[in-house]
């Protein structure tokens, strides 16, 4: 049993990362080697990635890649093999993967076009001494592959498609058909149209043999007006082909008794320290539980409610730390809260990956109060660190966080608390029900307890994936 997998993406840890997506891509092919899955990740080679792939076998190539010409190098970084679709005239440019110092790159659909292109045909034609059973695209960047194989011929490959984040979902307008190098004839409802022009995720939709998504509560939520965006219709009519996989996070990264101080369930004065070292750095005394968010900030994440909840969270005794950047407004926000309850609320505006550890090293409890949440990473992490999660009851939250109600507390289960429905009012109660429980230490004890005995890595899911590829190839 086993085989390959070509996983196409635009993002992949260590190398490029503006979210969770890049952990999962990054963390898929050695969590799938146990199972006996072989798998490459293709990655456009960004300036950041060139020099990384200086010297490495260039494994495929094509003259006219829509203006310029694509050549594919092949490697390893940190364990992950790496295809990088290096094509100067789409990729080589100053800032992240999707937009430079005057915003959006215009032509961001033909840059993940080329992409999709390049992982069809190596799928379709396999490279020297090396072809994939299985294309395994990820997100609206990586929709067209599938579609390529549908309409270009597949060559016995077998497609999947993973939804991250239904809210992003490359639409271009109807004139792009032929430049995208996709026919007219599947330009109507049930294929290709959307909203009078196309999307790169519905044609994966449409055309790929599985869709996953990152857990089976989003996995169902999709199917709904609430949460699917436009698209809950074509992915109820793929019903028997959707299951929600539930991601892990990387276990050895994200190790309590890897930080400095160690801690672990059995040991957990180095928690203590840790907590105490963080109050120090951020010039806060929080008798209280010390809570703290490590997340873009966005609508998604509902960091809107913060403003709402945190004053008299503060006025039990409360404490808080936010990390994160992103919308501009929203920053405001928490800089405001900030500068309102010095000793008590501090806020980093920023991407860092070491103040996250040390973050969730020494936090009592980390908020997601998320409108959506395809899967959710950092309160799995809280989870692995006894750092509380407090999470809103949508998508992968659901799946992995088991609520201090009073049932689950009546027979000992609880592992953090939930809310719903993600307003104000519903959150302001779980932030009273965090203050309450950190006051009684026994229970508070048995909570993380729970939190850090609950399994978060990727064996079950990397089984999952494995089962699927299995099945498809079959
Ligand atoms: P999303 O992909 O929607 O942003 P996830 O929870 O799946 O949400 O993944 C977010 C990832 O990015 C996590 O690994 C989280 O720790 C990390 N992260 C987000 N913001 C920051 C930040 N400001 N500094 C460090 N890490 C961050
Ligand atoms: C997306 C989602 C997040 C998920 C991540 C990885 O960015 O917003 O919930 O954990 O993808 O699948």
């Amino acid at each position: 049993m086993g085989g390959r997998v070509l996983s196409v993406a635009s993002e992949c840890v260590p190398l490029v990362k503006t979210g969770g997506l890049a952990d999962v891509v990054g963390a898929l092919p050695s969590a799938l080697a146990r199972t006996g899955w072989e798998m490459r990740v293709l990655l456009p080679a960004y300036r950041a990635l060139r020099a990384q792939a200086s010297g490495w076998p260039v494994v495929w190539q094509e003259a006219d890649l829509w203006g310029g010409p694509g050549r594919v190098v092949a490697g390893e970084v940190a364990g992950v093999p790496l295809l990088l679709l290096d094509a100067p005239h789409l990729y080589d440019r100053e800032g992240g993967p999707y937009s430079g110092p005057t915003g959006e790159h215009p032509d961001n659909a033909v840059r993940f076009a080329a992409l999709s292109w390049v992982a069809a045909r190596i799928a379709r034609e396999g490279l020297e001494g090396w072809k994939p059973d299985i294309l395994h695209a990820h997100d609206w960047q990586a929709g067209l592959a599938p579609a390529y194989l549908a309409y270009h011929g597949n060559g016995g490959v077998k497609s999947v498609i993973t939804v991250h984040n239904i809210a992003f979902q490359g639409w271009s307008p109807a004139h792009m058909l032929g430049v995208l190098r996709l026919p007219g004839h599947a330009f109507h409802p049930e294929a290709l149209e959307y909203y009078g022009g196309l999307s790169s995720l519905k044609a994966a939709l449409v055309t790929s043999d599985w869709i996953t998504t990152v857990s089976p509560t989003y996995a169902a939520e999709l199917m709904r007006p609430e949460f699917g965006m436009g698209l809950q219709g074509v992915i109820a009519a793929r019903g028997p082909v959707v299951s929600g996989i539930l991601n892990g996070v990387d276990t050895d990264l994200w190790n309590p008794e890897a930080e400095d101080p160690p801690f672990s369930r059995k040991a957990m004065a180095g928690k203590a320290r840790a907590r105490a070292r963080l109050c120090e750095d951020f010039g806060l005394e929080v008798p209280g539980p010390l809570a703290i968010v490590v997340s873009r900030l966005t609508d998604q994440k509902g960091i809107d409610l913060l403003p709402a909840v945190i004053p008299d969270f503060v006025l039990g005794g409360g404490g808080l730390i936010v990390l994160g950047s992103g919308d501009p407004g929203l920053e405001a926000a928490v800089r405001n809260l900030a500068a309102r309850f010095p000793g008590r609320v501090a806020v980093q505006i920023g991407y860092d990956e070491a103040l996250s550890h040390r973050l969730f090293a020494g936090a009592d409890a980390v908020l997601v109060p998320s409108r959506f949440e395809p899967c959710g990473l950092t309160q799995m992490y809280g989870l692995r660190y006894g750092t509380l999660p407090v999470v809103s009851l949508v998508g992968g939250l659901a799946d992995t966080v088991i609520g201090a109600s009073p049932a689950a507390l009546s027979v000992g289960v609880a592992t953090g608390i939930t809310f719903h429905p993600v307003d104000a009012l519903a959150f302001g109660r779980a932030m009273a029900q965090l203050l309450d429980l950190h006051r009684q230490p026994k229970l508070w004890a048995k909570l993380r307890a729970n939190a850090m005995a609950q399994p978060v890595g990727w064996e079950s899911s990397a089984g999952a994936y494995a089962d699927l590829y299995e099945r498809l190839t079959a």
